[in-house]
């Protein structure tokens, strides 16, 4: 394979989600096919796929179809079997590489990365048995959140810990898989940054982004954050470390609190574009996923320019159409306001059905009308406009 993957070419992508759906738009608008490995195509990637592998993540004969179809492969979403990547690697580049899955998808290793960096992080300790509990629950501060080791995204697998007694029963509740115990952080604000790494080692990051969590889901994200200089510097800086040290080629995003002193600790990474990106495709000179199809095939990175003066980005979970189906003119009537659907069919109570991007001449601007268009969604219709009927007199 020689760099760069020209377009034309064929890009793989692990995982049918919102976020491949995203990634391939950005690789068509490129002149790219993507062939789409995942279980059904009616999945949101399935559904724009040119191609798709019909398999589990997880399925080592999948992966291996997929790399034959394929020059690179990248994924979105980092629970997968790194086996079977392991098997695909030779036959199609692999963007980000093993080792960087291998860390971010075990909040074990991934924490303990983040030690050997030198990075901050709230404290933590690894349980996995009942004397873990034990001798670990004694002398550990309280609050503290429970963490399943593998496979937690958007808050599941997590139960906050108030006692050392309710340790065990926490990590039975939990199912005595490996987990982290971690001290709880009274933060005073979550940011992220999304970093991207070339495969020249070429660094792009984009300015942290504020983000509001409700339930442990993201809810809204905002830019700019309203950060001193040498916050915004220090979490470039841990991104810049993070982005090296773990050798990633692609996008890396990293969670991190902000506490009331102007510290920041790390909270986790994803090796993917991030929920907190999304304000990048309208806010930003190139957006998330384009930065991901630059980087998988080699190619020069693109601006992380802000282009407009704020944008904020809301998530719309299935429970707004608890209702009946949302009022979707009324949000669209909200200047500024931009709606992504990521096509599922089934809108379940807590389930990610799409966002709405607001950009606004400020921040508060901008977090107002996402704000205001989201909650126009369940304000009663206007009664529809009747069509011209044909041929009408
Ligand atoms: N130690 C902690 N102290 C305080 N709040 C926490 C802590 N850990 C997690 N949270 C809250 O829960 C949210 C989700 O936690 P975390 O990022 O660890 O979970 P996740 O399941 O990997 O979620 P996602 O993949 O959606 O980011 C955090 O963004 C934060 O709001
Ligand atoms: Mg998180």
């Amino acid at each position: 394979m020689t760099v760069p993957i020209q377009p034309g070419a064929t890009l793989g992508i692990v995982g049918g989600g919102q976020l491949g759906r995203m990634f391939v738009a950005a690789a068509h608008r490129m002149g790219y096919r993507v062939c789409v490995l995942c279980p059904s195509p009616e999945e949101p990637a399935g559904q724009v796929a040119d191609e798709l592998v019909r398999g589990e993540l997880a399925d080592g004969d999948a992966v291996a179809k997929l790399a034959s179809m394929t020059d690179v492969i990248t994924l979105e979403f980092e629970n997968v079997n790194v086996d079977a990547l392991a098997r695909a690697e030779g036959h199609a580049w692999l963007r980000p590489g093993l080792s960087l899955l291998e860390v971010a998808r075990d909040r074990r290793r991934e924490k303990r990365t983040f030690a050997s960096l030198g990075l901050p992080l709230p404290r933590f300790a690894v349980i996995e048995s009942e004397e873990d509990c034990e001798r670990t629950g004694a002398d550990f501060p309280m609050p503290a959140v429970l963490k399943t080791a593998l496979a937690g995204y958007d808050g599941k697998g997590q139960r906050r810990i108030e006692s050392p007694e309710a340790l065990g029963a926490a990590w039975k509740e939990l199912g005595q898989v490996p987990t982290v115990l971690e001290a709880f952080v009274p933060f005073v604000g979550e940011l992220s940054v999304v970093g991207v790494r070339g495969h020249d080692g070429e660094i792009a990051l984009y300015e942290p982004c504020h983000n509001t969590h409700v339930d442990h889901v993201l809810d809204l994200s905002l830019a700019p954050a309203p950060l001193s200089p040498e916050v915004t510097r220090e979490a470039e800086e841990i991104t810049r470390a993070l982005l090296e040290g773990l050798d990633v080629t692609g996008v890396l995003c990293v969670e991190l609190f902000l506490l009331e002193d102007g510290r920041l600790l790390v909270n986790e990474i994803a090796p993917r574009p991030h929920n907190s990106g999304h304000l990048t495709i309208e806010g930003h000179a190139t957006s998330q996923f384009e930065q991901q199809v630059r980087a998988a095939c080699g190619l020069p990175l693109g601006s992380t320019r802000r282009v407009v003066p704020s944008v904020a980005m809301c998530n719309l979970l299935g429970d707004l159409w608890q209702a009946g189906p949302p009022n979707w003119p009324g949000a669209l009537a909200v200047p500024g306001a931009n709606l992504h659907l990521y096509g599922k069919s089934e809108a379940r109570p807590g389930r990610k059905m799409g966002h709405i991007t607001a950009v606004g001449a400020d921040p508060e601007e901008a977090r107002s009308r996402a704000l205001e268009a989201r909650a126009r969604l369940l304000e009663p219709a206007q009664s529809a406009a009747t069509a011209p009927s044909a041929g009408g007199s």
